[in-house]
Parts: structure tokens; sequence; C-alpha cells
């Protein structure tokens, strides 16, 4: 026994000061593993639940990484991003361009996207998998502003789109999803958010969408377009019997609405609210439901004439058009998200909804790895899928996007971690898994061998 403890003591000091991997957690709430790096990488703060080892090469994205936990403001904050245009752009109408947003633009590619990828290449050995996975970072994707923190950020890119719309001559689309709710994720836990309703939630999401206007104000010859609360109103239609759910209803509707009326003053920014998907809400029980929700929200925030629809599938991975049902899909005609987005269509027109969609396939390149429709987290065998193209062949959808950044992670595998969430612990979710959005380099080189079309 005593020789047990001291052996146990003999490596203790070695395994304290043990150098955390590349990729590897390194700081966070009730972590105590290693909180410096091996050589090549840098601790890097995500979110208060994670710091990661990232590669110095680039600190793994973005130049605006906070290495010190952002702390809430209860104020606007100076903008960090550039003020003024040099030349004056075309003013933005107040009344959006008729037809498909996409149309006629290009979209931006995100540098902080590009980053965590030429990161995660360098990382990898094999010269093939190596280019194939250089090749993602000309693939757009949306930026997640999922803290208040990041919201600077926003004015830069839109600075550096309005350059590069100048130069080129092609009109600029910068792709953001709004995503900061206070209580978020009100039915799991992965993606639980900095803002609360019991401590002043509502007026600091307000504040978070001040800012944002803010950020856009300045480039009104870019067009944004932006995804609106992924799973927040998909929740207040199937779980109001979770409490966190119930309670946040009124908060949620007021957020999001007050989020629509605000972006939709600036002229510029077209919105896409989320809809879950084909297995969530195109479940016959829930089609109507759901409409209902999107008919009265919309209705009751002024029918903001820049939203433009809906946005399916976020984080997904479903396909769009399903060559035979999954297996797993089973009691649900709406098996993939086209049949979803045409059964949901005739539901909208009551008040005036526009019908229109964007749908994400980032992620939907492998069908049939689940092992239930509802398992979300990390799903083990997954390829990127379709490229991001308004050329869609369907009248009724926009565009195919990818909304998540494939490689981000879905939520920690981390048993003993506040955001544990138990999908991202069942056998079909990839483990051991990261903090929900930090770099996940397994499953990135995964979805990367996978992609279909291939890379
Ligand atoms: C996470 C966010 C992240 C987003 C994109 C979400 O699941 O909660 O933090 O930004 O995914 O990766």
């Amino acid at each position: 026994m005593l020789s047990a403890v001291l052996a146990l003591a003999a490596i203790l000091p070695a395994f304290v000061n043990a150098q955390g991997a590349v990729w590897s957690q390194c700081g966070g709430t009730g972590w105590t593993g290693a909180t410096t790096c091996v050589s090549g990488a840098t601790c890097t703060f995500s979110n208060p639940f994670y710091s990661q080892c990232l590669p110095n090469s680039n600190g793994g994205g973005g130049t605006t990484t906070p290495t010190n936990p952002p702390t809430t403001s209860s104020g606007p904050t100076t903008s960090t991003g550039p003020t003024s245009v040099s030349s004056a752009p075309s003013g933005p109408s107040q009344t959006p361009a008729a037809g498909n947003p996409y149309a006629g633009h290009n979209i931006w590619l995100t540098p902080f996207y590009a980053a965590e990828v030429a990161a995660a290449a360098a990382n990898i050995s094999d010269a093939t998998t190596k280019a194939k996975a250089l090749s993602v970072a000309k693939i757009p994707t949306f930026t997640w502003f999922d803290t208040i923190a990041k919201v600077p950020d926003l004015g830069t890119y839109l600075a550096n789109a309005s350059a590069l719309g100048k130069s080129s001559g092609t009109p600029q689309i910068v792709q953001i999803i709004v995503y900061d709710l206070p209580d978020r994720d009100c039915a799991a836990a992965a993606s639980n958010g900095e803002f609360s309703i019991a401590n002043g939630g509502q007026a600091n999401y307000f504040n978070y969408i001040d800012q944002l206007v803010a950020q856009i104000k300045p480039f009104p010859d870019v067009r944004v377009v932006a995804i609106i609360e992924p799973d927040s109103l998909a929740n207040l239609v199937t779980n109001l019997s979770v409490q966190k759910c119930s309670n946040a209803q009124t908060t949620y509707l007021a957020c999001v609405t007050y989020a629509i009326q605000q972006l939709n003053k600036l002229g510029n920014v077209y919105m896409y609210l989320d809809a879950g998907h084909a297995g969530w809400l195109g479940w016959p029980a829930n089609l109507q439901p759901a409409a209902t929700l999107f008919n009265s929200l919309f209705k009751n925030a002024g029918s903001p004439s820049f939203v433009r629809g809906l946005a399916t599938n976020v984080a997904n991975y479903n396909a769009l058009s399903a060559a035979t049902p999954d297996p797993i899909t089973q009691g649900n005609s709406n098996y993939d998200e086209i049949h979803y987005i045409n059964a949901l269509t005739p539901l909208l027109s009551s008040s005036g909804f526009p019908p229109h969609f964007i749908v994400d396939q980032g992620r939907s390149g492998v069908q049939n790895i689940r092992q239930q429709w509802g398992d979300w987290c990390n799903v083990k065998g997954a390829g990127f899928g379709t490229r991001p193209t308004s050329n869609t062949g369907v009248t009724a959808i926009d565009a195919i996007v990818w909304a998540k950044p494939g490689g981000e992670c879905d939520g920690t595998s981390n048993t003993s971690s506040a955001r544990f969430d138990f999908h991202c612990g069942l056998s079909d979710a990839d483990q051991p898994a990261p903090e929900a959005g930090t770099w996940f380099q397994e499953y990135f080189t995964t979805l990367v061998t996978k992609a279909n079309p291939a890379l």
C-alpha cells in the first residue's frame, strides 16, 4: 500500500507538470489537468469551460481570440471594427431586393475558419488528406457569434468584404449566425450560453443585438445573410415540457423579435429563422404547431421585410434529398429536408411568411450513420456534404449552405463537464470530444476523408 502511494507520489509531479498535446484541453471550469502546452502550441481561451492547446502557426483561429475570459459588458463597447468606408457605398434600400439574396453575389470566406482549417491541415501527415483538408478553407461557412466578445470581429470581416467587393466588382455576402439567447440551448446542455434569464439575460441580449447592428451599419454595401438563433423556436414547439424551455418561452420570443426588428432596419441583412430539421419539426404532428409559431412571430414583429425565410438542418446530418429513407426516419413521411420543406411551405402562407429556405449540408455527405434520428452530437462517420450553392434546382431553396463549420465540436464527451450532454456520450458520438465550438481534429479529418462529393 505504502509503496503504491510512494510510487504515485513519484509520478505525480510529472503528471501535474505534463504539457497538453496540440488540440487537447488546457483549462476551463473544473479542469485539473495540464495548463500548459507542448512546444509549438499555446493554451488559448475558448470559453469559460474550455481552453485548448492550439498550434502556434496561426493561433488556430483568427487574430481576435481572447486570451482571457470575456466579461459580459453591460453597455455597448466601442467598436474595434472600422467605422468608415472610403468611398460612399450605394445606400441600402429598406425594401429587400426581389428574389434570392445569394443571386449575383460572392460569399466572402471567413478568415477565422480558414485559420482553423490551416492549423488542422498542418497536423495531418498524409499528403493527399492534407491537400484535401486545405481545400476546405475555400468553402464558405457561417460565422457563429456565440458570445458577445466575438461581435467586434464582424466589423473587421465586413470591412474586408467591402474592400473585396470594390476591388473585384462582385458584391459580397458575409454569413453570420446570431446565437446568444439567454438560457440558450434550453433542452440540452452542450451549448449553454453566457447569458441567463435570471441575471439580466434579456437586457444583455438586446445589447448584443445592438452591438451587432453597430458593426453592420457602416457597411451597407455588403450583404449579410443571418441565421437567427438555431434551435430556439424549435425548442418552443416541442420542448415546453422541459422547465428551462417553458421558463424561457417569453424571453426567447421577445429576444428573437428584437433581433429581427433591429436587423431589419439596416436594410442589408437577409434573415432566415432557424427551423430545426426534418427529424424535429418535420414530424407530421409538429408541422402545424411550428408553422403557427413562425407565422405569429413574424406577424407580431410587423412582418419584417428582410426576413427571407427559414434555415433547416443547421448543424445536423440529414440529406436534402435521400436516395432511400434512412431506417431511423421510419414513421415520418418527411424523411429528408426536401420533404420537410415541401410539407411546411403551404402552412406558412396564412401569415405571408416568406416560404424560402436555406439548408445546411455541411456534414450531410454520409447517410445512415445514426442510431436514432435525434442523435446530433459529433455523429461518427460523418463526411462533408454538398458544396454551398445557390443553384439548387428547387425554387423554394435559395441556397445550400455550410452553417456548422465542420471540425468545430458539437459538445464535450467529458461527463464531468458542466456542459456535458448525454448525446455526446452515445456510442454513435465520436469520442473523446472537446467543448462545443472548439476544434475537434479527429472529427475534422474524418469529415475530410469521407466527404461526398469527395474533396
Ligand atoms: C456551439 C458554438 C459554436 C457553434 C459552431 C455550437 O454547437 O455551441 O459555440 O460556435 O456550434 O461551431
